[in-house]
């Protein structure tokens, strides 16, 4: 039996009583499905597991990605991506700069991301306080709280999302050593439209599906109308009070729901300060079907939530 804590904001929850190296009983990956949809991030703290075990347990969830632009795997396996800012004998171990700005993993592709799992090896740490966090914004309170008019003026409405948008900022940061993206990169990642907000299949709850990361332009208004509609979109998403931060600590296991929240990797630590992190990417392609949601619950013996 899983014990789930959710933090009382409603973004985070933490799971116990789960070794994430084991298969996932169907009780346990209802409950999962559930918790993570219901709190968009949660914690499996103190995991000790190897990368296929990681593979084994992102892949339940649905296909794993194999990043376009991925230098960094584990070796054998091209879908645990490393995540690191650690050099051994002059060559960088994994990717350093992952995700240090708010986005949502993946909305640059046709087929949406559902989930990523992370599993912390190494965190950085000054004077005992962990540096490195991530930090999630919860896009169904950001959804909730829009004004009622622009919910009906963007009901129907689709945002164009462009990886190359993510790629140049992390590019212009100090020290970055991305290379521009080559043509045979761009022409696999064309910018592509998704609607301007989603119906979680798990939740039935609404959720805000725009990101500063990658959204370039509302595709149904004017050039001008969009960019002041997004402007508005990216402060409002970002509000303290839809903000969540997560503090690692060596054997977390983090998953979180990319349908329903954004993140932003912190860089506050220093080359010398080491941080290691492995991570699966969970295509939304098993989730959106909603023959797999209702599996998923019948073979727990409940059935979805919404
Ligand atoms: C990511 O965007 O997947 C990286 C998050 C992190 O390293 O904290």
């Amino acid at each position: 039996m899983l014990d789930i804590e959710r933090n009382p904001s409603g973004l985070g929850a933490q799971i116990k009583g789960i070794d994430i190296a084991k298969p996932v009983s169907d009780q346990d990956f209802a409950a999962i499905l559930s918790a993570l949809g219901n709190s968009g991030v949660v914690c499996f703290p103190q995991q000790v597991i190897e990368a296929a075990q990681l593979k084994a347990f992102a892949g339940r969830f649905g296909t794993l990605e194999i990043n376009v632009a991925n230098a960094f795997y584990e070796p054998g396996h091209p879908e645990v991506m490393v995540l690191s800012n650690i050099v051994e004998d002059g060559k960088p171990i994994g990717l350093a700069d992952a995700g240090q700005d708010w986005h949502t993993d993946m909305s640059y592709s046709r087929e949406i991301a559902y989930a990523n799992v992370l599993y912390a090896i190494k965190v950085p740490r000054r004077d005992g306080k962990a540096l490195g966090r991530t930090e999630f914004a919860d896009m169904r309170a950001a959804y909730d709280e829009l004004p009622g008019d622009l919910k009906t003026r963007l009901a129907d409405k689709t945002i164009t999302h462009d990886f190359n948008k993510f790629w140049e900022h992390m590019r212009s940061q100090p020290g970055s050593r991305r290379p521009p993206l080559t043509e045979e990169q761009r022409r696999r990642k064309p910018p592509v439209s998704h609607p301007v907000f989603l119906t979680h299949p798990v939740t039935g709850r609404k959720t805000l599906y725009a990101n500063p990361g990658y959204s370039i332009r509302i595709n149904e208004l004017s050039s001008q109308e969009s960019d002041e509609i997004l402007d508005f979109l990216f402060r409002h998403q970002l509000q303290a009070k839809f903000v969540h931060a997560h503090e690692w600590t060596e054997g977390d296991v983090l998953m979180w729901d990319n349908l329903c929240t954004l993140h932003n990797a912190r860089p506050d630590y220093g080359p010398d300060e080491h941080r290691l992190i492995k991570r699966c990417q969970v295509m939304a392609d098993k989730i959106l079907n909603p023959a797999f949601v209702r599996t998923a619950f019948e073979r727990a013996g409940s059935a979805v939530p919404h």
